[in-house]
């Protein structure tokens, strides 16, 4: 898998389990802007995968901001950093000198098998990628994206941060017409970071597992100030482990389309679950999680990484 991401205390979470779960192969990280600004996310990705272990795996840096508009980042809930909370100092690597598309292309057209592009931010790079390059789409086995909703949103009463910060790159992706998973907050709500949860990274024993915990305090307290939850939900790595145990995550096929005009709910994902469009279904669209099953594999992938 490709991840494509904006670190970001979740996507942190989701590059932990792609580096440290036995099953996923890795072949590379872009970032993106959203939570924070692209210079800052990509610099956590680079932390995150340094503080991993993480040496073979290339990065590189994609887009500075959506295809339409400015850029609005999430740092009410991630930090000025994009990554508040814990001590990260770590020597990292370089990224690669190629945009983060081209890095895509060349993994893509490179590989033996069809790719699974895992993307936890903006869809940016993604749209630009299959928009320049869309030889590369039949080497593409499979999108899955955490954003978007079947219920209400986080960043507008019906957007999800994801899509609303880039509604036209979220659009180009679901009209793509490539097999595509969307994990959208109605699962992802489903999974917070409990303090039994930061417990167990904390009783890790290891400098990571302690970062983890630090991380969830942090997110806890954002969350808690902005949404009142009394728990924060860990989005991104849910993509991540649907991809490498589709079992945790149950999805149905539904029509679903980006609202681009609305006055009030531009960057909405309208899911037609019960089929009254009319239209064909475009994504499978995530309806359930195991909960438990999703918490002991990512634990154990954090566990498994040491450090
Ligand atoms: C999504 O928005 C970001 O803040 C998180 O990293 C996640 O990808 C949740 O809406
Ligand atoms: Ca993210």
């Amino acid at each position: 898998m490709i991840v494509d991401c904006d670190p970001g205390h979740d996507d942190a979470l989701a590059l932990l389990l792609a580096a440290g779960d036995p099953r996923a192969r890795l072949l590379g990280v872009t970032t993106v802007a959203g939570n924070q600004t692209l210079d800052k996310t990509t610099r956590n990705a680079l932390r995150v995968l340094a503080l991993a272990g993480v040496r073979d795996v290339p990065v590189a840096a994609g887009c500075d901001r959506p295809l339409v508009g400015e850029l609005t980042v999430a740092e009410d809930i991630h930090g000025a950093s994009g990554l508040d909370g814990p001590d990260l100092d770590v020597p990292v690597a370089e990224v690669v000198g190629v945009h983060a598309v081209e890095l895509m292309r060349r993994l893509i057209t490179d590989a033996a098998e069809p790719v699974t592009v895992v993307a936890t931010g903006p869809l940016t790079n993604v749209a630009l990628l299959l928009r320049r390059h869309p030889e590369v789409m039949p080497g593409i086995g499979r999108i899955v994206f955490m954003g978007g909703s079947t219920e209400r949103g986080n960043t507008t009463p019906y957007g999800e941060f994801n899509i609303v910060t880039d509604p036209e790159a979220a659009d180009i992706v679901l009209r793509s017409g490539l097999p595509l998973t969307m994990i959208g907050l109605n699962v992802t709500h489903q999974a917070p970071a409990t303090g039994e949860i930061i417990d167990e990274f904390r009783g890790m024993g290891t400098r990571l597992g302690a970062i983890c915990a630090e991380l969830m305090m942090f997110f806890a307290a954002t969350y808690h100030r902005v949404f009142g939850f009394e728990h924060p939900p860990v989005h991104d790595p849910i993509a991540v482990a649907r991809v490498l145990d589709p079992s945790i995550v149950r999805t149905v096929a539904a029509p679903v389309s980006i609202e681009l005009a609305g006055a009030f709910t531009r960057g909405a994902t309208v899911v037609d679950l019960h089929h009254r469009t009319g239209r064909p279904s475009n994504v499978d669209v995530a309806v359930g999680l195991d909960v438990d099953a999703f918490w002991r594999l990512l634990l154990a992938a954090v566990r498994a990484l040491g450090r």
